[in-house]
């Protein structure tokens, strides 16, 4: 937005007749807001009973936090997105849990208050907007990582022998152990150890003391475990690969809806898309657009795409990430090899490699493993074969040896022949 102001600016100041500078859609993909845990371990002192709503459930925290970023919308898309809520504007859609449904509700009541004839109850400043979501075993866009694939569960297990995850496991192997001695866990490792720190959190967040073997120290190193939990879901190792069978599948959809905008003839009015879900939802994603910055993303943290129509007619996309309701302007990332706004078309090429072409198929154990399997029985079978054939000429041989000379002057007739 910035750099267009800046080409419209630019243009005015050198007298030029200028366009504008056309923001066409938005889509964004938010985490929800400030949580209950999602679990407790087996000795932790805060079991489900000490929370009002239970586990995995929006606090009031988190519905503020939504509604603040439903406000910061409203004002960033000020002229752009109608001052009244009109159904053909916006598309919403969440993953069907209780925490993203509400935070999705929470986010539309600061984006839409009501205004004049939309009041429907005096005083209620307040007014419901659709949201739709799918069943949890049908979610196939936004819950991460999809299951399923056995290729990414493969690529998964060959992450685990890699030198630089080897190594965490050897350095922080005491430090895991202490941890699992400690919550009473069965067993702790790289990949389950997020879900400790996630618990403990959660709880100092809202002032429950932790146990006396919770230093900051301990906090630390948890936390650093956790983020490279994050890192190896879909980066560190085959990165591209991972990201085809993950956050790939919803970058695909986002580029089609991108595209679609950008056709000429679109006079869709459709303006806003917007995605409740969860900080892996974020991570795949990012990583898909090789972007991701390594750390959680916290709670109500918004990822954007902004498709801008320049004043020459061509599309560009800018992506911003606002991870800090302090900061008044999120941040810019760059797509790797492009300038920021991206043209549309480089946006597409850039990130072809990780676009799936055909998840089902992709996501099968790798084609040349069944292939060798073919290949293995068919040398298995030409071997026997050979072998019989062999024995059925040293056998024919051996009978037809008094006949040897008239065979060998057939032989001869049919050179001639
Ligand atoms: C209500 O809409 C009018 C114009 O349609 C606008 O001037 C006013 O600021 C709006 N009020 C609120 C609270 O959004
Ligand atoms: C939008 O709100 C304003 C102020 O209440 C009202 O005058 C106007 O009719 C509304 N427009 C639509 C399209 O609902
Ligand atoms: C990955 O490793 C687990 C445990 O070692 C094993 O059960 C599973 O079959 C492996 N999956 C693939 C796809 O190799
Ligand atoms: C192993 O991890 C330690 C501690 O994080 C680090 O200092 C060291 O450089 C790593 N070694 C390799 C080979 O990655
Ligand atoms: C934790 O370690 C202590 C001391 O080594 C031991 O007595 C205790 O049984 C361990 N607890 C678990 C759950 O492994
Ligand atoms: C986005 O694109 C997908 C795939 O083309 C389509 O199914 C979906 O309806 C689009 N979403 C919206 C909100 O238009
Ligand atoms: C927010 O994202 C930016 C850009 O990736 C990063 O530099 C910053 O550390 C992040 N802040 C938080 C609180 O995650
Ligand atoms: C349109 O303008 C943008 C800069 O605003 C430029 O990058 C792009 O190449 C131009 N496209 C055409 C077709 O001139």
């Amino acid at each position: 937005m910035k750099s267009c102001i800046f080409i419209i600016f630019s243009l005015f100041v050198f007298g030029y007749s200028v366009g504008e500078c056309k923001l066409r859609l938005v889509i964004m993909l938010y985490r929800h807001g400030d949580r209950s845990p999602v679990k407790a371990y087996p000795t932790d002192p805060y079991q489900e009973s000490a929370w009002p709503q239970g586990f995995g459930q929006l606090s009031k925290e988190g519905m503020q936090q939504q509604f603040e970023l439903g406000q910061f919308l409203r004002k960033r898309y000020t002229g752009f997105l109608s001052e009244n809520y009109t159904r053909f504007e916006i598309a919403v859609r969440s993953t069907d849990y209780d925490r993203t449904l509400m935070s999705a509700a929470s986010n539309l009541a600061g984006l839409y208050p009501p205004n004049g004839s939309q009041v429907f109850h005096p005083g209620l400043d307040w007014q419901p907007i659709p949201i739709h979501t799918v069943p949890q075993d049908e979610e196939k866009l936004l819950s991460f990582p999809i299951a399923n694939c056995p290729r990414y569960q493969l690529l998964m297990n060959e992450t685990e022998r890699t030198e630089i995850y080897l190594n965490m496991t050897k350095t922080y192997k005491d430090f895991l152990e202490m941890v699992r001695n400690k919550t009473g866990l069965k067993s702790a490792s790289i990949e389950t150890v997020w879900s400790v720190y996630d618990t403990l959190f959660c709880e100092k967040k809202h002032g429950l003391s932790p146990p006396a073997w919770v230093t900051p120290d301990v906090m630390k190193t948890l936390k650093l475990l956790k983020n490279f939990g994050f890192q190896i879901m879909f980066g560190v190792y085959k990165r591209e690969e991972k990201c085809r069978l993950q956050g790939g599948v919803l970058l695909d959809q986002i580029i089609k809806n991108l595209s679609a905008a950008a056709t000429l003839n679109s006079n869709q009015q459709l303006k806003m898309i917007m995605y409740s879900a969860h900080d892996t939802t974020i991570v795949a994603l990012q990583e898909a657009l090789n972007v991701y910055n390594g750390l959680q993303p916290p709670y109500a943290s918004c990822h954007i795409f902004e498709l801008h129509q320049d004043h020459n007619g061509s599309f560009s996309v800018a992506i911003f990430y606002r991870n800090d309701s302090s900061v008044t302007e999120p941040h810019y990332l760059t797509l790797p090899g492009c300038a920021q706004p991206c043209p549309l078309q480089d946006f597409i090429r850039l990130t072809h490699s990780v676009i799936p072409t055909d998840w089902h198929k992709e996501c099968q154990i790798s084609s040349s493993a069944t292939d060798k399997d073919v290949i293995v029985g068919l040398v298995v079978c030409g071997f026997v074969l050979l072998l019989l054939v062999v024995v059925l000429f040293v056998v024919l041989c051996r009978q037809s040896e008094p006949v040897i000379g008239y065979s060998h002057i057939i032989n001869q007739s049919d050179d001639h022949s």
